[in-house]
């Protein structure tokens, strides 16, 4: 009981943006540009300055993350705001953003995936270049699927 509090107590410390900036490694330029796209937010102390709860590390490495696997932040901040407003999330929060994002990444993997697979293989891009592109996409039928490379968005 006394770790769980004391964890509660630790999230809820409020750190300025310089020290925020320090810990996340993120510059204050864009923990500005993060809390005026809505992704994270601040209080105010009794001498206007900002203030951020310590949980707010958290979700930057979060939106870090998610960045570096190509989510915009709009994709983010559409699933951020199912946090709660006020408190840190709780393992189930995070559990449940994480099964809404894990589809999403499924398909990112797949591609990536095929990306690698097929790098020397025909793509089906109309190229005809490749050497087995006259048995994998013989007088390009490929463009019958519509454009680009058939191979990255099957039918
Ligand atoms: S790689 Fe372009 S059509 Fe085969």
């Amino acid at each position: 009981m006394a770790g769980k509090k004391e964890a509660g107590v630790a999230a809820r410390q409020m750190l300025s943006v310089g020290q925020i900036a320090e810990r996340s490694g993120i510059p204050v330029s864009a923990l500005h540009f993060y809390e005026s796209k809505g992704l994270i937010c601040s209080e105010r102390n009794a001498g206007n300055q900002r203030r951020y709860p310590r949980y707010i590390l958290r979700q930057l490495a979060i939106i870090r993350v998610a960045q570096s696997l190509g989510l915009s932040l709009a994709e983010i901040r559409e699933q951020l705001a199912t946090l709660p407003e006020k408190g840190p999330p709780t393992a189930e929060d995070w559990r449940r953003l994480s099964s809404q994002w894990s589809e999403d990444l499924e398909t990112r993997i797949a591609k990536m995936v095929a990306l690698r697979d097929k790098l020397t293989e025909c793509i089906g891009c109309g190229c005809l270049t490749v050497e087995d592109c006259p048995l994998r996409n013989p007088d390009d039928q490929a463009a019958a699927g519509g454009p680009g490379a058939r191979a990255f968005d099957p039918q």
